[in-house]
């Protein structure tokens, strides 16, 4: 591989490197979606189906994703066609980016409109407008929100615009170095936020509901959901961690960095929902709520702790920075492909890319009142929008990903890319071919029939 394509750059670091894969895979699904899904799930059940998924599933996709695109050396589409023509296997193959372009129009269009909600959830805290309030209060300022279908498309846009912006511009270094002091203040932010949770009373009933595995609510749908996140929060499925591996080097070893970046996300993700549901339970609140949970536990914990307005300010502008770089990473494969494939420069290809998904996204934002009755195989289009993508698109591919490194890759190539020997290599091998592949399926078919 020493025959890299100028345009294709590598990397300045293992670190550089690294923060852009926990830049993607850190973002709303951490600290939104993880915690609503596992309140709508009855808790430590989902949570337990969720850590075996990123383990025996997401982790060894993840490090498929890598390995594909470090060998590929080019964007998802042109590695998967590259790789498989190199092993005369089928063109087919190639589905797993084309399958990836169209899941990241689809989840940026919903994941926007939540960054919106993100955006205007700073406003509010700056304006101190969490002071005082009870359950009630933030329920209604929530759903005032909600309610508001030109406030949902002012902050979607504005989100959007601030997507497209570094797009159609290029990665830029000085996102890579605002991350680098960005994401641990998210993570510093969020270790405060548990701590509060500790002082509410309820710290105990919280943990316990996150931790204590109550089989009885563990059902086809709640594995599934478990393991669509699984697939949703590192951002695989998708061609986006290829993509990113297409700029990683050959010394960096891809076991070691996958661990590293899964345990991050984890954590994160296990911090937020450790913040939130002792607010939950302390205040009476439903940890059922759905999409709106955290926008309507967290300001309660900012309205009455000492420093609230300052907290809560910082806490929602971190999480619109993790969201941003998630987002991202959501935008430019698609740009790539347009400006590969199509006459279009970057910036008109960012421009195109960003209005399509602008567009879909002010569709799903009215599903949420105005378009509420309007359904579509029984879900309004911001909850298709979410099941079409999570649950089926990301495992199916994923699905394919380590399929293909599992059983149409010659195992010494395999090898010699984690740089894995004896019994490891033997250990990652049996969980490619065989646990991470059949786990997806048996869920898959298991829901099929329920
Ligand atoms: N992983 C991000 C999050 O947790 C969302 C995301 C970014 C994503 N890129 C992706 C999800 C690619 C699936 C595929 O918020």
């Amino acid at each position: 591989m020493t025959n890299k394509p100028h345009s294709h750059a590598q990397w300045s670091s293992r670190i550089a490197f690294m923060l852009a894969a926990v830049g993607s895979s850190v973002g709303l699904g951490n600290i939104w979606k993880f915690p609503y899904m596992t309140g709508e799930s009855g808790g430590g059940a989902f949570v337990l189906v969720y850590l075996v998924c990123i383990l025996l599933i997401g982790l060894p996709i993840l490090m498929s994703e890598w390995l594909l695109g470090r060998l590929g050396q080019k964007n998802p589409i042109s590695t998967m066609n590259r790789i498989a023509g190199r092993l005369k296997r089928s063109k087919a193959w190639v589905l797993i980016g084309v399958g990836g372009i169209l899941a990241a129009w689809l989840i940026l269009s919903f994941y926007s409109v939540i960054g919106g909600w993100a955006l205007a959830y700073i406003r509010y805290s700056a304006t101190a407008s969490f002071i005082g309030l009870d359950g009630e209060g933030v329920g209604a300022l929530f759903n005032g929100l909600l309610g508001s279908p030109g406030l949902l498309l002012l902050w979607h846009s504005l989100f959007m615009i601030l997507t497209i912006a570094i797009v159609a511009g290029g990665v830029s270094g000085g996102l890579e170095r605002a991350s680098k002091i960005l994401m641990p203040a998210l993570a510093v932010l969020l270790l405060v936020m548990v701590g509060y949770a500790a002082t509410t009373g309820s710290f105990e009933a919280g943990l316990d509901y996150l931790f204590s595995p109550d089989f009885s609510k563990l059902t086809g749908e709640v594995a599934l959901a478990a393991m669509g996140h699984a697939f949703f929060t590192l951002s695989l499925g998708m061609g986006i961690m290829m993509a990113y591996g297409s700029y990683l080097s050959d010394d960096v070893n891809i076991g070691r960095t996958a661990l590293t970046v899964v345990i991050l996300d984890t954590v994160i993700a296990l911090a937020a929902g450790m913040a939130i549901f002792p607010v939950v339970f302390a205040n009476g609140l439903d940890p059922a709520a759905g999409p709106g949970l955290i926008f309507q536990t967290l300001p309660l914990a900012f309205g009455n702790m000492s420093g609230g307005v300052l907290f809560g300010t910082l806490f929602f502008v971190l999480l619109v920075f993790a969201a941003w770089t998630s987002a991202i990473s959501l935008l430019e494969p698609i740009v790539e492909w347009l400006e590969e494939k199509s006459p279009l420069n970057r910036l008109t290809s960012a421009l195109v890319a960003g209005v399509a998904t602008w567009i879909l996204g002010i569709a799903a934002l009215l599903s949420l009142n105005d378009w509420a009755t309007l359904t579509l195989f029984g879900m309004p289009i911001f909850d298709l929008l979410d099941y079409v993508t999570s649950k089926i698109m990301l495992p199916l591919t994923g699905l394919a990903t380590i399929v293909f490194v599992g059983w149409f890759m010659g195992r010494d190539e395999v090898r010699a890319q984690l740089n894995m020997n004896g019994m490891a290599f033997a250990w990652w091998r049996f969980s490619a071919r065989f646990i991470a592949p059949i786990g997806v399926a048996i869920v898959f078919v298991y829901n099929l029939f329920h």
